[in-house]
């Protein structure tokens, strides 16, 4: 390869602008050219494409968000969009792209890969929902955010005896609702991948922490759950417990990332430009079982992941 395209696709992340920054600085550390598409897909599509040098990705590396900006882009899922991509790409010399985003971005690098395009996909996403990895830029952050927020309603409900219910991010997936489940100490977590509706044994638990003295109850609810504020009104009802509902949202994804989501995200931007010198295409980085790897696009799509059941089962466990 001798010019590397790089975009982010999808949710923005914490540490995508560390993975940028790697690959930019990798790249020129090999003698590549290396452009950056704003918008992802969608902005490849409208050519929006700049150069990129060393002084471009300088003063990045501690913050949230992403310089390249990201979308979510209709047009690059169908096959019609997928070759003006790549004609896109070819017309602006780019023989190597490095795409950072979800399964959805990974979806459209095997086909910009199919298309003659030598692609390499990052994991970029605070829901932690991809199979063949068991890291994704973005989470650790994430989690962090979420967990202070969470310490802070607690302040609130203990002083007013309230039942709680917060709802963290996470799509279909409940990462982000176990992780804090666990290190907010909370009564409950909801998660999608579990969860079996039973509202009467939620408010039952309730109602007997309520008699042993406690003077909240945390519920931890993942958005693949949703429904939070409903539910607050039904438990409010049941038990006669003051009972309020607090929906996180977007400040889950911003914020500067973690000492964490910055070094692995550098070592796996450097990686997937290493990948791409190596004539790799097609290629999907991760990190699993204490090391950075990587694997087939399509057969990474095709993975399948659980939440852990001890660590669901040791949550339950603490939570009495
Ligand atoms: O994938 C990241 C994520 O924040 C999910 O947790 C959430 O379901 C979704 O993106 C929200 O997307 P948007 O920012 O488009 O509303």
């Amino acid at each position: 390869v001798k010019t590397i395209g790089v975009l982010t696709s999808g949710g923005d992340a914490p540490g995508m602008n560390a993975a940028i920054r790697a690959v930019v600085r990798t790249a020129i550390h090999k003698g590549l050219v290396v452009k950056g598409i704003m918008r992802g897909y969608a902005g490849l599509l409208q050519e929006e494409i700049v150069d990129m040098n060393s002084t471009s990705v300088s003063d990045i590396i501690h913050r949230g968000g992403t310089i390249l900006y990201t979308a979510r882009c209709q047009e690059f899922t169908t096959a019609a969009g997928q070759q003006k991509g790549a004609e896109i790409c070819k017309k602006h010399n780019i023989d190597g792209m490095v795409v950072i985003g979800g399964d959805g971005s990974f979806r459209g690098a095997g086909k910009l890969s199919a298309l003659g395009i030598n692609t390499i996909g990052l994991p970029g996403t605070i829901d932690l929902d991809i199979a063949c990895t068991d890291y994704t830029i973005g989470f650790d952050t994430a989690v962090n955010t979420a967990m202070e927020a969470i310490d802070k309603v607690r302040d609130t409900s203990t002083s007013h005896e309230r039942c709680s219910i917060i709802e963290v991010m996470g799509r279909n997936a409940g990462y982000i609702a176990l992780w804090c489940g666990f290190a907010n100490g909370a009564e409950d977590i909801l998660l999608p991948e579990r969860y079996d509706g039973d509202e009467q044994a939620l408010i039952n638990r309730i109602i007997e922490n309520r008699k042993r003295g406690k003077k909240h109850h945390i519920i931890i609810n993942a958005e693949g759950i949703g429904h939070s504020s409903s539910m607050a009104k039904r438990i409010e009802a049941a038990t006669g417990i003051e009972t309020r509902a607090t929906i996180l949202g977007h400040m889950q994804r911003g914020g500067a990332p973690t000492c964490k989501d910055r070094v692995y995200a550098s070592i796996m931007g450097a990686r997937a430009v290493e990948l791409l010198c190596e004539g790799k295409s097609n290629r999907v980085v991760g990190y699993k079982h204490g090391e950075f790897v990587d694997f087939d696009i399509q057969e990474a799509l095709a993975m399948t992941k659980d939440i852990p059941e001890d660590q669901y089962q040791i949550s339950k466990m603490l939570v009495r």
